[in-house]
C-alpha cells in the first residue's frame, strides 16, 4: 500500500508535542510492515537546508486567486529500514515558513496566517504527489493544520490520479480545531457551496478539524477510550455530536512507543543502560538526575518527575494554581523531591519559578531538552501526569518503560495504559485518581509516596510490571492498515 503522512511535525525535524513522535514512529512501522510509506512537512526556519536534498524545479500551488511557488526538499528518515526507506518531503516557503516557530512564538502564539499557510500546505500536498508522479492509496492526514486535505480530496481533488485515493484523519488533540475568520476562507478555492457541504462552518467561523472529521473516509483518534470520550459532551469540545455521527468510521488506536529511542537497555542520554535484569543503572540515573537538578544526592527519597507543555489541558491549573495548586502543599508536607521539565503559558512558567525559590525541593528547568526528558524519565521514582484530557500520552509510556511508576488522572488513553495501584493484591503499574482537583492530586502523589516508604517491595515490582508492558509500534500499525483496508474497500464498493 503507498501511504503519505501529511503532517505539522515529525521528529526529527519538527516537534512541539507527542504528535511529531507518532507520525514518524508509525510510518517507520508500516514501512517495516513493508508499505510504500513517504511523510511531507513544511519546512521551517529550523530545519536546516543544508542537510537536506532540493528537488529539481518548482512546485506551483494554486491558492486564493492565483498560485504561489516553493521549492522541495527530501531527506531518508532516520531510523526507517534500510530495505525500504521513507522520503521525506519539505515543503518549502519562505513568507509562510521562514520563520521562528510551527503554530506562533510566545509573543503571537497562533500566527495571524495560520488558516493561510496550512491552506497553502494542504493544497500543496496534492501538488507534491503531481509532481512525483507518485498518488497514494492513502493520505493520511494530522490534526487540524492538515485536516483541509480529506477535504480537498473530496471536493475537487478525486479525480485522475487520486480517483481511488482514500483519505484518513487522525485526530490527536480536539481541543484545537483551527477556527479562524472565514475571510480566509476565498484562499482555499472552494466555493461557498462547499463551506457548508463540507461543513467548515462553525458559528460564521471557519473550522478547519470540523470539516475534516465530516469528509475524511475514515477517523480515528489515539486511544479506544479517547475515542469513546470525545463522543460525548463533557470531552467533545462541540463536536461530539459530529463525532457520533461517523461514529460507524470513527475509532481509537493506541500510540506505540519508539522502543529504538525510548529505552533503558540501549539509552544514551542515562549514565548506565538498565532492564530488568540489572536495575543498576536505575540508581545511577537517579543520583544524575539529582545533581542535573542541583538536588541532593539522596538515594532513599523519591524523586517525583514531570516532563510536559505547561497548558491546561496537562492539569497545570490543579497542581501549580497560584494559591490553590497542590505542589506548594506536597513539596512542604512529603519528603520528597519534585523535578520539572517544560514550557508553556506564562502564568504557569512565572509560578514556576516562583515555586522553586520558595521550596529547597522542588526544581524546574523551564525550556525543552531531549536530553534531559529522557534523565528525567530514567531518574525519577514516580512520574506525575494530571492531565484534564489526554487523547493517548506518550510520556506515561515511556515512564512505564522506564520502571518509573506514572501518577495519572483516569483519563483518555491513561486509563487505557495505566492499571491502578492494589495494595491488597500488589497489582498495578501505578497510581489514578477521578477527579482533577488539587486535593485529589495531593492525595494520590501521598498514597504513591506512603507506598515508596512502607511497601517497597511492592514499589519495586510494580516498576518492572511496568517494564514488561509492551506497547510496540507494530501492534498499532496492524490496526492502522485494517483502517486502511476497511476505508479502501469501502471505497471500492462505493466510489461516489
Ligand atoms: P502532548 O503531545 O500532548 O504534549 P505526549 O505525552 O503525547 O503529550 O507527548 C509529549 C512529548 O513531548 C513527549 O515525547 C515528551 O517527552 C515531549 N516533551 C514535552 N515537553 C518537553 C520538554 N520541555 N522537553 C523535552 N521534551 C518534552
Ligand atoms: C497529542 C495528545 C497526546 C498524544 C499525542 C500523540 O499531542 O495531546 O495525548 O499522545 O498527540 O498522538
Amino acid at each position: 500500500m503507498k501511504i503519505l503522512m501529511a503532517a505539522s511535525e515529525a521528529v526529527p525535524y519538527a516537534k512541539t508535542g507527542g504528535l511529531a513522535d507518532a507520525v514518524s514512529a508509525l510510518a517507520i512501522a508500516l514501512a517495516k510492515l513493508g508499505h510504500e510509506v513517504r511523510i511531507v512537512i513544511p519546512r521551517y526556519y529550523s530545519i536546516n537546508r543544508d542537510k537536506l536534498t532540493k528537488l529539481e524545479g518548482a512546485l506551483g500551488v494554486p491558492v486564493g486567486g492565483g498560485e504561489e511557488w516553493s521549492a522541495i526538499y527530501t531527506a531518508r528518515l532516520p531510523g526507517a529500514p534500510p530495505k525500504n526507506p521513507i522520503s521525506v518531503f519539505f515543503i518549502d516557503h519562505e513568507n509562510f515558513f521562514g520563520r521562528d516557530g510551527i503554530y506562533g512564538i510566545p509573543a503571537e502564539p497562533d500566527f495571524l496566517d495560520n488558516p493561510r499557510r496550512f491552506t497553502f500546505f494542504s493544497h500543496a500536498v496534492f501538488q507534491l504527489c503531481r509532481k512525483l508522479s507518485w498518488y497514494p492509496d492513502v493520505l493520511h492526514a494530522h490534526d487540524w493544520p492538515t485536516a483541509l486535505v480529506p477535504v480537498l480530496l473530496k471536493f475537487g481533488q478525486r479525480t485522475g490520479e487520486f480517483a481511488k485515493t482514500i483519505s484518513v484523519l487522525t485526530i490527536h488533540n480536539l481541543g484545537y480545531q483551527g477556527i479562524y475568520s472565514k475571510d480566509n476562507y476565498y484562499y482555499t478555492r472552494l466555493g461557498w457551496n462547499v463551506f457548508f457541504e463540507a461543513g467548515l462552518d462553525d458559528w460564521n467561523m471557519m473550522n478547519f478539524l470540523k470539516a475534516g472529521i465530516n469528509c475524511a473516509d475514515k477517523l480515528n483518534t489515539v486511544s479506544p477510550n479517547y475515542a469513546r470520550e470525545t463522543q460525548t459532551q463533557a470531552h467533545g469540545f462541540r463536536l461530539d455530536g459530529m463525532l457520533r455521527y461517523r461514529s460507524a468510521d470513527y475509532s481509537g488506536i493506541l500510540n506505540g512507543i519508539d522502543t529504538d529511542v525510548w529505552n533503558p537497555a540501549k539509552d544514551t542520554f542515562i549514565p548506565q543502560p538498565y532492564s530488568i535484569k540489572n536495575m543498576a543503572g536505575k540508581a545511577k540515573a537517579k543520583e544524575a538526575l539529582q545533581r542535573a537538578f542541583e538536588l541532593p544526592g539522596d538515594p532513599q527519597v523519591p524523586v517525583i518527575g514531570m516532563v510536559t507543555r505547561l497548558t491546561e489541558q496537562k492539569g497545570v491549573g490543579a497542581l501549580f494554581g497560584p494559591s490553590y495548586g497542590s505542589a506548594w502543599s506536597i513539596c512542604r508536607d512529603m519528603n520528597i523531591q519534585f523535578v520539572l521539565l517544560g514550557t508553556g503559558e506564562a502564568w504557569c512558567e512565572n509560578e514556576v519559578r516562583s515555586l522553586s525559590s520558595r521550596l529547597s525541593n522542588f526544581k524546574a528547568r523551564i525550556g525543552y531538552s531531549e536530553d534531559l526528558s529522557h534523565l528525567v524519565e530514567a531518574g525519577s521514582d514516580f512520574f506525575l501526569m494530571p492531565s484534564r484530557y489526554e487523547p493517548c500520552g506518550l510520556n506515561q509510556l515511556y515512564s512505564l518503560a522506564y520502571g518509573t511508576p506514572p501518577i495519572v488522572r483516569n483519563t483518555g488513553g491513561l486509563a487505557d495504559t495505566v492499571e491502578n495501584f492494589n495494595q491488597e493484591t500488589g497489582t498495578g503499574t501505578g497510581f489514578m485518581f477521578d477527579d482533577l482537583t488539587p486535593n485529589a492530586i495531593y492525595d494520590t502523589t501521598g498514597w504513591a509516596v506512603w507506598a515508596y516508604y512502607n511497601r517497597r517491595s511492592l514499589v519495586e515490582a510494580m516498576r518492572i510490571t511496568g517494564m514488561r508492558q509492551n506497547f510496540s509500534w507494530k501492534k498499532s500499525a496492524e490496526k492502522y492498515v485494517e483502517l486502511y483496508k476497511s476505508g479502501l474497500n469501502a471505497r471500492n464498493s462505493n466510489p461516489f
